[in-house]
């Protein structure tokens, strides 16, 4: 079945946010995948905190404090690296199929969104950097209601702007967490298991379960 709108998770669905790390994994050493995870894990647990003191800070200070954080958690990794580090950030690989997929549904009538935690700015250097602007119809940045996700005000974004029901949104999304927000807000939720984790937030399940986006154009 088609949707009339297709809505995608940035980092880690469309975005490789371990790409930063791979690019300079030479100059890291053996602990590269391990600062790659607390960098990522750290900048996730300082939206959710954020969100619930009501102490907005935009994605990018949220990265470069994480990044802070995860050099001094790992010694072995040299803390020069992290201006390279950060700047990787603004042009992180995508997914390979993603160019392919998002075109064929773009072709089908179908509208297409990101809506991430990213930084307006952030989002613009990469979606250009991995040639999606002529493909996207429009970028949705938590940073216009200074909140993270999974508060519903993020999702609500899509649906009032584009004037239609949660039903009639089909949102995409690697990170499980994110899909039971958006299942909880009543999107229509994939749930991109990338990294084949294991189902969690049971109550909030996705509609469809797909390894990578591609299956989005024979059955999802
Ligand atoms: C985003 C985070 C969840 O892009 O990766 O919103």
């Amino acid at each position: 079945m088609h949707y009339p709108s297709y809505v995608f998770d940035a980092y880690g669905t469309l975005f490789d946010v371990h790409a930063a790390v791979r690019r300079h994994a030479d100059q890291i050493g053996p602990d590269g995948q391990l600062l790659s995870d607390i960098w990522r894990a750290k900048q996730l647990e300082y939206s959710w905190v954020r969100t619930l003191m009501d102490a907005y800070a935009d994605f990018w200070q949220l990265t470069e404090q994480a990044l802070d954080f995860a050099l001094r958690k790992v010694p072995s990794a040299d803390k020069g690296l992290k201006t390279k580090l950060l700047e990787a950030y603004w042009r992180l690989d995508c997914y390979p199929e993603v160019p392919a997929v998002l075109k064929a549904l773009k072709a089908s009538g179908a509208r297409l969104a990101i809506l991430s935690n990213g930084s307006p700015e952030m989002l613009e250097a990469a979606v250009k950097s991995a040639a999606l602007d002529q493909i996207l119809d429009d970028i949705y940045s938590v940073d216009a209601v200074k909140r993270f996700k999974t508060d519903p005000s993020v999702y609500d974004m899509v649906t009032t702007s584009w004037r239609l029901y949660p039903g009639a949104v089909s949102f995409q999304s690697s990170n499980r967490w994110d899909v039971a927000g958006a299942t909880k807000f009543g999107f229509r939720t994939v749930w991109i298991n990338r990294a084949n984790q294991p189902e969690e937030y049971r109550d909030f399940p996705p509609a469809l379960i797909l390894p990578s986006l591609e299956g989005l154009l024979t059955g999802g």
